[in-house]
């Protein structure tokens, strides 16, 4: 049902921490395009796949009231504990028609069989003219120099792992489609890039050069070693560069 397990991390803590510095290190440039797209002025909000709720926590901060939904109750109870909580699954969402101003989803959208459903969903609970709102990534837009070779490994490898659970590791590139798709209107999507210039090497490898290692080399410690080596050799560098292009997609539910 989809291709995002904490439990398929080889240290559940590590893909939280993970999560949390990807959002500190991502929202310093998503947060004004989320802004731009209107985000803030949608009220009440229901965050879909949720995770641990770092992007949520952001969204209170701002003002809005949130409810977050997440298949994994393991990752949900570290959501914001003044938000609303609720296990489920992000094409079935258990709320009636029209019930929210917002909804928003970030790097969900990769890891289901079904991302129009989800779209769809996410239409139909908000109120007509209310904001739908996804932000995902095409692995094809991972870039680095020097390359890294367990993590271009790594990369296919994931492409594999994700089409075997029936996801789409290019959905980024698909997001315009996938909302026209729902019936949304206004629909329109902007390209951000985050990069090692801006996030720091360091960051960067850890939010976006090491996870599709740490996913399907898990069970296999030499690997996984030679990667972070090779990690280790590429942050140390002082000329090394890597980007990777974030999509955000919006439009009002019909
Ligand atoms: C990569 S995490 C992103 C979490 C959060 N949105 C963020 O940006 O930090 C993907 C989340 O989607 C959840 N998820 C995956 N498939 C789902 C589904 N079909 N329905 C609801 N949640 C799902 C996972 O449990 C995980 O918490």
């Amino acid at each position: 049902m989809t291709a995002y397990r904490l439990r398929a991390f080889e240290s559940a803590d590590r893909e939280l921490e993970r999560l949390r510095s990807q959002v500190r290190a991502g929202l310093s440039v998503e947060a004004p395009v989320y802004e731009a797209h209107g985000l803030l002025e949608a009220g009440d909000v229901v965050d879909v796949g949720a995770g641990s709720g770092e992007p949520a926590r952001w969204m209170q901060r701002a003002g809005l009231r949130v409810t977050c939904v997440d298949l994994d109750p393991h990752i949900l109870a570290h959501a914001p504990a003044d938000a609303r909580r609720l296990v489920a699954r992000a094409d079935a969402l258990p709320f009636p028609n029209a019930t929210f101003g917002g909804a928003f989803t970030r790097f969900l959208l990769q890891h289901v069989p079904d991302p129009q459903a989800v779209v769809s969903e996410m239409a139909r609970v908000v109120r007509p003219g209310g904001l739908v709102l996804a932000m995902d990534t095409d692995v094809r837009s991972f870039v680095s120099h020097p390359e890294i070779p367990t993590g271009e490994e790594a990369r296919r490898a994931w492409v594999e792992h994700a089409r075997a659970n029936g996801a789409d590791p290019h959905v980024g590139v698909r997001l315009r489609s996938l909302f026209v798709g729902s019936g949304c209107t206004d629909v329109r999507t902007s390209v951000l890039t985050v990069t090692s210039d801006t996030v720091g090497r360091e960051t960067f490898a850890d939010v976006a050069l090491s996870p599709h290692a740490r996913v399907v080399f898990r069970g296999d410690p030499e690997r996984l070693d030679r990667a972070e080596r090779e990690l280790g050799a590429w942050i140390a560098e002082e000329g090394a560069f890597g980007s990777v292009t974030l999509f955000v997609t919006s439009g009002r539910a019909p």
